[in-house]
């Protein structure tokens, strides 16, 4: 069973999605541009930008999913004016700049899935200066929400299963971000903008904002739904928004609060968070005026052992493990002279005490060498 195979097929069958970049791509696409499809996967992005018009499409993916857009493309004829780069896009180089990028990297709450790193690091090495992104901008919405359901994953860790105290873990559930779909009867506010992304200058620094919230009905307060919609061109948005009739089929986030708190129509919750892209870190601080205030943040939620903590101290110091010398030695034999067989055979050699027969280090030779050789 292939997982990866089965979300892509729900990339494509997800119609409001497919029609939403459809549109962008005739839109921003002109007969002759170069593309860059960022995270291609099946490739369904670059494809689009061929049937547009693009002269060329650089269709780079990190995954082995490249191989299965290899073959589509082919199926589809467009085989020469894609080329494939099998590659994190921070690691890809391009001959030649482009006149626009595409990715879906937006996430569930509009920057989850690497967006602002990717887009600051493409824009600046492979995008032309006149060259237009797909999408342009990116908001984050958040609003109160009556949640028992998902406030109730939080709560199962003092449920005793199997009769035992599994109530440590609760800290650790309180300061979670969960993935959850909301009626639009849940949302105890009209959605609040968080912030607007400028993708054309947004880098993947640090980042907080705020919102007041004005409650419209009585009803308990579980925690904070946070969501995204996009401009994905002047003329296109696409949101996960629980409110759009176009809505994405794409869920959105639940934010906890330690406790319920029943609030009614007229009262005001402010939110605030603090967003770290980079390590996809959230803060959210939570105050229902006059009657509570929590702070969470999904690094308390973190499941960091007190080793690896320790390894983050800048006093501490690194030591290569066995596995780690062997994996050097066999980058310092990839020096462009040295044949694959006389790389599995020295480490052989070199590391009995690693492996046992040539397959075995041919296993680990090859591992490193499809990441880092070329
Ligand atoms: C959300 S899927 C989108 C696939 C396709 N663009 C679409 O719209 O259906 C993300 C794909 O991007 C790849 N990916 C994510 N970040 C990447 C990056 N920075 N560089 C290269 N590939 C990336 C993943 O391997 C995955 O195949």
């Amino acid at each position: 069973m292939s997982l990866i195979l089965d979300e892509h097929r729900e990339y494509l069958s997800d119609a409001a999605r497919m029609a939403a970049y459809t549109a962008a791509i005739a839109e921003v696409v002109r007969a002759g541009d170069v593309v860059l499809d960022l995270g291609a996967g099946t490739g369904i992005l670059g494809l689009l930008a061929c049937r547009a018009g693009a002269h060329r499409v650089y269709a780079v993916d990190a995954g082995s999913m490249i191989e299965v857009a290899r073959e589509v493309c082919c199926a589809n004829g467009y085989e020469d004016r894609v080329t494939f780069v099998k590659k994190l896009s921070l690691d890809a180089e391009l001959p030649e700049r482009v006149d626009v990028i595409i990715a879906d990297q937006i996430g569930r709450f509009g920057f989850d899935a690497g967006i602002l790193e990717y887009f600051a690091d493409a824009r600046s090495r492979f995008l032309k200066p006149e060259g237009q992104l797909i999408p342009k901008r990116v908001r984050m919405w958040v609003a109160p929400v009556e949640a028992a359901a998902l406030q109730n994953q939080v709560e199962f860790w003092l449920s005793q299963p199997a009769g035992f105290d599994f109530a440590p873990v609760r800290r650790y559930a309180a300061n979670t971000g969960y993935p959850c779909r909301y009626a639009a009867d849940q949302l105890l506010s009209a959605p609040q903008l968080g912030t607007a992304l400028d993708l054309a200058v947004a880098t993947d620094a640090s980042f907080d904002f705020s919102a007041s919230c004005r409650i419209v009905r009585a009803g308990i307060l579980h925690g904070i739904g946070g969501w995204f919609d996009a401009d994905l061109s002047d003329g296109v948005q696409m949101s996960n928004s629980p409110l759009s009739s176009q809505a994405i089929n794409r869920r959105t986030l639940f934010f906890p609060v330690d406790r319920p708190v029943a609030v009614a129509a007229g009262d005001t919750v402010d939110v605030r968070m603090c967003v770290a892209p980079t390590d996809t870190l959230v803060t959210w601080k939570v105050a229902v005026r006059g009657k509570a205030a929590f702070t969470h943040s999904t690094w308390k939620g973190m499941l960091l052992s007190r080793e690896k903590l320790a390894k983050t101290q800048p006093n501490y110091v690194p030591r290569l493990t066995r596995r780690g010398i062997a994996r050097a030695s066999v980058l310092g034999l990839c020096d462009g002279r040295t044949p694959l067989a006389s790389i599995e055979e020295q480490m052989l050699h070199r590391y009995p005490d690693l492996f046992q027969s040539r397959q075995q280090a041919a296993v680990f030779v090859t591992e490193v060498v499809s990441a880092y050789g070329e």
